[in-house]
C-alpha cells in the first residue's frame, strides 16, 4: 500500500523525488484517527521553496487519490490518507488467503550461516538466539523468492577443542556417553569444564593443551584419535539438539577440514605484500588505515589463528553456491573479527569482500539466579528446552485433558514457540533477557499466546459450514482494525527484509493476535447477521498469522 500511495504521490511531484525515497518516507500514524498512512512534506519544502504545510495543503487538492483511498487530508506538514475501509475489505480479503500474500520474487542466490558452534562444549542460550535468528532469516529470504543455502561451520580444531580432550585423556577412566548414560555433547562439554577447574589450580594444563594442539597439527596418531572419538561425540549431540528445534542445515563445515587451504590464501597475501612476516615469524596484515590495527594471522610457530579458516570458507562458500549473498549469523562480539576478515578481501581485490554481511546481534542474559544449569555459568539449551516443556506441561495438565502423546507432543510445540518467540521479538541488535516463566505464559507478548490465538481461529473455522456469501457492507471498529491490520502484512515483510529483522514480524503478529481477540470477544460470528464476511475475515487472519508463525520458525497447533 505505501507503494500505491508513493506511485501516486510521484506523478503529482512532477518525479522530483524517487519512488523508493517517497515509499520510505510514508509513515503509520500511531493513532488511527489520523489516518492509516502519512507522508511528511518537510523534505519537499527546500525543492519547492514553500514551507511543508502550504505544501501538503496544494498537494491534498490535486492529488489523484487511487479508489482505495477515501480522502487525503493535510495536517501540520504531513498529508493524511484515510483508506476506503469497505474497499479495502474486499480487495485484502480477496488475496490475503493466497500463498503469496505478501511475498516476493527476488530470486537471489543466498548462503546464510548460523549456529555454528565450537565442538568442545554443548550449544547454550546463545546459540538458541542465534539459531531462532538464522532460521527466521532464512525463512523470510526464501518467502522473499530467494534460494537459500543454510550452512553452518564446525569449528573443531583450535587449542579450545583441545582443552576437554586434554582432561578426557587424563581423567576419563574409560568413560564413554554410552557407559555413562550422558548425552554425547554434554559429556565432552564436561570434560571442558574439568579442564578450566584444573587449569585455574595448575598453569601446566594450559601448556599442555598447547603442546596438544601442536601434535594434533602434526597428525599424532593418538591425539587423532581421541579428536575423532570426541568429535564425533559434539556433533552427535548438535544434530540432536537441531532436530528437537527444528532446523537442519544444507551443507556443514569444518575448520578441520579447510583450516590449511586458509594458510594458501595467507600465503598469497604475502607475495602479494598485502602481508607482513613480524621479526618473530608471525604473519601479520596491517589495517591501520581502517582503524582495525594489526592483525596477527600466523603465529610465530605457524599455527593459524580462528579467522584463517574464514578466509578460505568465504570462498569455498562462493565456489560452491555462486552467492549474491552471504549473510553471517554471529554475535556481536565478533564485529571486529568480521570487519577485519573483509577489510582483508578488500586488500586482496577478493570479489566476496562485496557480498558478506554480518548479521550481528546482542547477548542473552538471564534473571539472576533462575536456570543456570550444571555447573553454573551458562544455560545448557538441552536443559532450557527441557524446562519450558515442563512448565508448559503443567499449564496444560490445568487447562485439558490430554493424552500422554499428545500433552508431549503438544508441550514440546508449545515450549518452542515461547523459546523462539521470546528471542525474536527482541531487534537483534540489542541484549536481552530471558525469563522463561514469563516465555511460556499463555497471556501477553508470547509465543503461546499466538499459538492460542490461532487455535481459536481454527475452533471457529472448525464450527461453520457456512457457505453464505461475505457482503461487504459498512464494517464496525473491531471489523476495521482487523482488515486494516491484515492489509499491512505486506509493507511488514517489506520491512522486515529491508532491515533483516524478524521482530518486525514478531511484533506484526502480537498486535494482529490481539486485534484479532478484541473482534473475537466483541463481534459474535458464527449466526451474526455479517456470518459470511466475519468467516472470511477469520479465515484471512488465520492465514496471515500461519505466515508469521512459519517465518518465525513457530509450528501452529490447530488445538490448544
Ligand atoms: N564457532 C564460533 C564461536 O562459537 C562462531 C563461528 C562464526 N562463524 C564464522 N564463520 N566465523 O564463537
Amino acid at each position: 500500500m505505501k507503494e500505491i500511495i508513493a506511485d501516486t504521490l510521484y506523478v503529482q511531484l512532477e518525479e522530483k523525488l524517487d519512488k523508493s525515497q517517497i515509499e520510505q518516507l510514508i509513515e503509520i500514524p500511531p493513532d488511527e484517527q489520523m489516518g492509516d498512512f502519512a507522508f511528511p512534506c518537510f523534505s519537499l519544502a527546500r525543492i519547492y521553496k514553500k514551507n511543508p504545510a502550504e505544501i501538503a495543503g496544494q498537494l491534498s487538492e490535486t492529488l489523484k487519490l487511487p479508489d482505495l483511498f477515501e480522502k487525503v487530508i493535510p495536517v501540520s506538514g504531513y498529508l493524511n490518507f484515510f483508506l476506503n475501509k469497505r474497499i479495502l475489505a474486499k480487495q485484502v480479503l480477496g488475496v490475503c488467503q493466497s500463498d503469496t500474500y505478501g511475498s516476493k520474487n527476488l530470486k537471489k542466490n543466498i548462503v546464510v550461516e548460523f549456529a555454528s558452534p565450537n565442538t568442545n562444549k554443548p550449544l547454550h542460550l546463545g546459540h538458541l538466539r542465534n539459531i531462532s535468528i538464522g532460521e527466521s532469516i532464512s525463512r523470510l529470504f526464501s518467502f522473499c523468492g530467494n534460494k537459500v543455502n543454510r550452512t553452518s561451520i564446525n569449528n573443531d580444531r583450535g587449542v579450545h577443542i583441545c582443552k576437554s580432550m586434554l582432561a578426557y585423556d587424563l581423567l576419563s577412566e574409560g568413560k564413554t556417553p554410552e557407559n555413562t548414560g550422558k548425552k554425547s555433547d554434554h559429556f565432552v562439554g564436561d570434560y571442558y569444564v574439568l579442564f578450566s577447574k584444573k587449569a585455574s589450580e595448575d598453569e601446566s594444563w594450559n601448556e599442555k593443551a598447547q603442546e596438544m594442539l601442536r601434535k594434533w597439527e602434526t597428525a599424532d596418531e593418538h591425539t587423532v584419535r581421541l579428536w575423532k572419538t570426541m568429535n564425533k561425540w559434539a556433533l552427535e549431540g548438535f544434530a540432536q539438539t537441531y532436530r528437537l528445534f527444528g532446523i537442519g542445515f544444507d551443507k556443514e563445515y569444518f575448520e578441520s577440514d579447510i583450516y590449511k587451504s586458509g594458510k594458501e590464501i595467507v600465503n598469497e597475501g604475502l607475495e602479494k605484500k598485502v602481508f607482513y612476516k613480524r621479526d618473530d615469524g608471525a604473519v601479520v596484515v596491517n589495517l591501520e588505515h581502517q582503524k582495525l590495527g594489526n592483525k596477527v594471522l600466523l603465529r610465530p610457530d605457524g599455527t593459524s589463528v580462528y579467522i584463517v579458516q574464514d578466509l578460505y570458507l568465504a570462498v569455498l562458500k562462493d565456489r560452491e553456491f555462486n552467492y549474491d549473498k552471504s549473510i553471517y549469523v554471529v554475535g556481536n562480539e565478533q564485529e571486529y573479527h568480521f570487519a577485519v576478515l573483509i577489510a582483508i578481501f578488500k586488500l586482496l581485490g577478493y570479489p566476496v569482500a562485496n557480498k558478506m554481511k554480518h548479521l550481528s546481534y546482542g547477548m542473552v542474559e538471564l534473571p539472576e539466579g533462575k536456570m543456570k544449569s550444571r555447573e553454573g555459568t551458562v544455560v545448557d539449551a538441552d536443559d532450557l528446552i527441557e524446562e519450558t516443556k515442563r512448565l508448559a506441561s503443567e499449564e496444560l495438565k490445568q487447562r485439558y485433558e490430554l493424552s500422554e502423546n499428545d500433552l508431549e507432543e503438544r508441550s514440546l510445540k508449545i515450549a518452542l514457540s515461547a523459546i523462539k518467540y521470546q528471542l525474536l521479538k527482541i531487534d537483534i541488535s540489542k541484549n536481552m533477557l530471558f525469563d522463561p516463566k514469563k516465555a511460556i505464559s499463555f497471556e501477553g507478548d508470547t509465543g503461546p499466546y499466538l499459538l492460542y490465538s490461532y487455535a481459536r481461529a481454527s475452533s471457529i473455522l472448525r464450527k461453520t459450514e457456512s457457505k453464505k456469501d461475505a457482503v461487504f457492507s459498512d464494517l464496525n471498529i473491531h471489523e476495521t482494525r482487523l482488515v486494516r491490520k491484515i492489509s499491512f502484512f505486506p509493507d511488514t515483510i517489506t520491512s522486515a527484509f529491508e532491515r533483516l529483522s524478524p521482530s518486525v514480524i514478531a511484533n506484526y503478529a502480537f498486535d494482529l493476535a490481539q486485534i484479532f481477540n478484541e473482534f473475537y470477544h466483541a463481534c459474535k460470528v458464527i449466526g451474526s447477521d455479517s456470518e459470511g464476511f466475519r468467516i472470511e475475515l477469520v479465515k484471512g487472519f488465520r492465514s496471515v498469522l500461519k505466515k508469521c508463525l512459519w517465518l518465525l520458525g513457530i509450528e501452529e497447533i490447530e488445538e490448544m
